[in-house]
């Protein structure tokens, strides 16, 4: 699709930064690399519309006319995360509202406010003259709408939005009143124009409040990128239209219900690790982009594809953004050591992405990025990182015949909502976070080689032996029921801490905790005990737990492990549970890595699930793509030490042949098609 059935290979391309000379070096650079795919006029806005309604396209043409004449395909984007000066100008009131009701200023990027009338029109203004000249050149291979949605505004256009979204979720006021429980602090409300967006207050805001406010503002972020592409669409309905997903705990988004309106999920990923954490986080948001992907196809538009059916083509997701080199964490710009850009972005096409996207090209002499990394860095193509670069380029070309679903037995249920909810004020400790839940699981699973997909509550479990809910805090009634009828029917869970404590509307449910899972996993906990930062509970095992501890009390379930010591000696801290045809496992702390590794383990062994590669050394990470009759099995060596792995098949990167073992170099890659049969 984007590039004609190869992997997407290339990165942002701002040849607005650049005179034209530069244009005709870039194209032959890219060349060399093997780049097939840029991202155009991603923050070209005051370039391409310098004045208010006059465009000035020149530049562009030529562009992407020599873009073409290079045989490199183009996303061309909307620039609309950027307003220019002139726009601001005119329109203060469409400038960013923070919580504490601080207007801010031009002289960065993202200074608009989503839901402003001037903005929305601004932006459909732009979006539409560019479909108008564009929607037809040869060059390109669909749009790219905006960048990273993300940015939140606190102003009037705002509150008044919020109303109308409040109106058309709760029906009227009792109903709102109800599920924010304002009989609490005296906030019940007589009527809507009450309502503000939760600003700055003096104490702790109401946690219904706040969770509608996310709600709302993904949903409104939603609608904007939602009338781009509309319009996108109707000047050529055969080019695919996307946007970059930003990943982190800031963003105002649910990715899963966005997935179903971007014909192809692509994401942005920059580890905040320089350590292992970084390939455990690359591993984490591979499966969570695929997630979202097979989450929108299993919502209507491609059921087949969704679940891995004949030979129709497993949902596509691609890594629209990564850094080459540098990234940036704890203060200050840390090494991408030689072979982990390969590595990383590897790691991501074994979890299915379509290929692999940097920001950026070149990189650039001023702007507020300008020692950000790039495949062509300040040093000029005779580098390290341009050379990196090319053999990464000759590498995906390499791998083009690689497709099909992930393997994957377990299933790890990721919910926005749940997310938002654990980082409200008022919670028993502020330590309490869904992803990072997630995160600890996800990692869990990845060092014992365990294939894992991402699943939203809701989503088809057929397939899947094992279902992990990490802290799964907001479980409405139909999750529930999700979940009763997966364990019931033969599955096995394993859930932590506040799974199932609160309703939709993060209200609490009675009667103990769990709350709706008390029964399926056969517990029933009375007090919860928040752990201090350094703080570890023991358990009877070995093990120790951290952030926290529950007075529980079996209620059918047998205990694994105990609290070992202090208040809570010999209570109940890992429970198992016979329900119905299936076994739910509870941890009512979370364990320490090894503890939980082990854990995972027993669960995982006990419910049938097998390593992907079993034997592969930890360390080495094993990731097997299937496709009808055919296998690809990716070995990726994070440690510095030479390993070897048993395997067959034809190793595509050398073209050798293995008969029995994979020799990998420390940091080094292999891909196998394997031999069937
Ligand atoms: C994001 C943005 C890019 C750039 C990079 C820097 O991904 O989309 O424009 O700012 O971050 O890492």
């Amino acid at each position: 699709m984007w590039t004609d059935g190869r992997l997407c290979y290339g990165g942002d391309y701002n040849p607005e930064q650049w005179p034209a000379q530069v244009w005709a070096e870039d194209v032959a650079l890219m060349r060399q690399a093997r780049v097939n795919l840029v991202t155009v006029g991603v923050f070209a806005w005051s370039r391409l519309e310098p004045a208010p309604g006059r465009y000035t396209f020149d530049w562009l043409d030529q562009v992407l006319d020599l873009l073409h004449g290079g045989g490199i395909r183009v996303a061309l984007a909307t620039p609309t995360a950027s307003p220019p000066p002139w726009f601001s100008a005119a329109h203060p009131d469409a400038l960013p509202v923070t919580a504490d009701g601080v207007r801010l200023h031009h002289g960065s990027r993202d200074t608009y406010c989503a839901a402003a009338p001037a903005y929305r029109a601004a932006a459909r203004r732009i979006a539409g003259a560019l479909a108008d000249r564009y929607a037809h050149h040869p060059a390109l291979a669909g749009w790219r709408v905006h960048n990273e949605y993300g940015t939140t505004c606190h102003c009037e256009h705002t509150a008044t939005a919020f109303r109308r979204w409040l109106v058309a979720r709760h029906g009227d006021l009792d109903s709102l009143n109800d599920a924010w429980v304002t009989s609490f602090w005296s906030q019940h409300y007589t009527d809507w124009a009450q309502i503000s967006t939760p600003r700055a207050t003096q104490y702790l805001a109401n946690p219904g409040h706040l969770l509608d406010f996310r709600r709302f503002w993904s949903d409104t972020l939603r609608s904007a990128y939602a009338e781009q592409r509309d319009l996108l669409r109707a000047a050529n309905p055969r080019l695919p239209v996307t946007t970059n997903f930003v990943l982190g705990d800031w963003v105002p988004v649910d990715h899963a219900r966005w997935a179903a309106e971007v014909d192809l999920v692509a994401v942005d990923h920059y580890p905040s690790a320089v350590d292992i954490g970084a390939e455990e986080q690359t591993a984490l948001v591979g499966d969570l982009a695929r997630g979202w992907a097979r989450h929108a196809a299993t919502r209507g538009r491609d059921p087949a594809a969704a679940a891995g059916r004949g030979d129709a083509p497993a949902p596509a997701w691609l890594l629209m953004e990564s850094a080459p080199n540098q990234i940036h964490t704890a203060g200050r710009m840390h090494t991408k050591e030689p072979g982990r850009m390969l590595r990383h972005s590897l790691a991501h096409v074994a979890r299915g992405s379509h290929g692999a996207m940097f920001f950026q090209w070149r990189a650039p002499t001023g702007g507020a990025e300008r020692f950000h990394s790039a495949l062509v860095p300040h040093a000029g193509p005779d580098s390290r990182v341009f050379r990196e670069a090319v053999e990464l380029g000759a590498a995906l070309h390499r791998l083009a015949e690689v497709r099909g679903t992930v393997e994957a037995s377990v299933a790890l249920a990721v919910d926005a909502a749940s997310g938002w909810a654990l980082r409200h004020p008022g919670l028993p400790s502020r330590r309490l976070d869904h992803h990072e839940e997630a995160a600890a699981a996800h990692r869990g699973l990845w060092h014992a080689g365990y294939g894992c997909d991402v699943v939203v509550p809701g989503d088809p479990l057929d397939g899947y032996r094992l279902l992990v809910l990490p802290a799964l805090y907001l479980t409405d009634d139909t999750t529930a029921g999700w979940i009763h009828d997966y364990v019931h029917g033969g599955g096995h869970l394993l859930a932590t801490y506040l799974s199932g404590v609160a309703d939709e509307h993060a209200r609490v449910r009675l009667g103990g905790y769990p709350g709706a899972l008390r029964d399926v996993l056969g517990v029933r906990a009375e007090e919860f005990h928040p752990l201090a930062d350094e703080e570890q509970v023991t358990l009877a095992d070995g093990g120790t737990g951290r952030i926290w501890a529950e007075t529980l009390r079996p209620a059918g379930a047998q205990v694994v492990t105990a609290y070992a010591g202090g208040l809570l000696d010999g209570r109940p801290a890992v429970t198992r549970h016979r329900y119905g045809a299936g076994t739910a496992w509870y941890l009512s702390t979370r364990p320490d890595e090894h503890t939980y590794r082990r854990l995972l383990a027993d669960a995982a062994r006990a419910a049938g699930v097998r390593p992907v590669c079993v034997g592969a050394p930890d360390g080495v990470e094993a990731v097997r793509r299937r496709a009808g009759q055919h296998s690809w099995l990716f070995l990726l060596n994070h440690t510095d030490r030479a390993q070897r792995v048993a395997a067959r098949g034809v190793e595509l990167l050398t073209a050798a042949t293995v008969d029995q073992v994979v020799a990998l170099p420390p940091g080094g890659v292999a891909v196998l098609r394997e031999h069937t049969g």
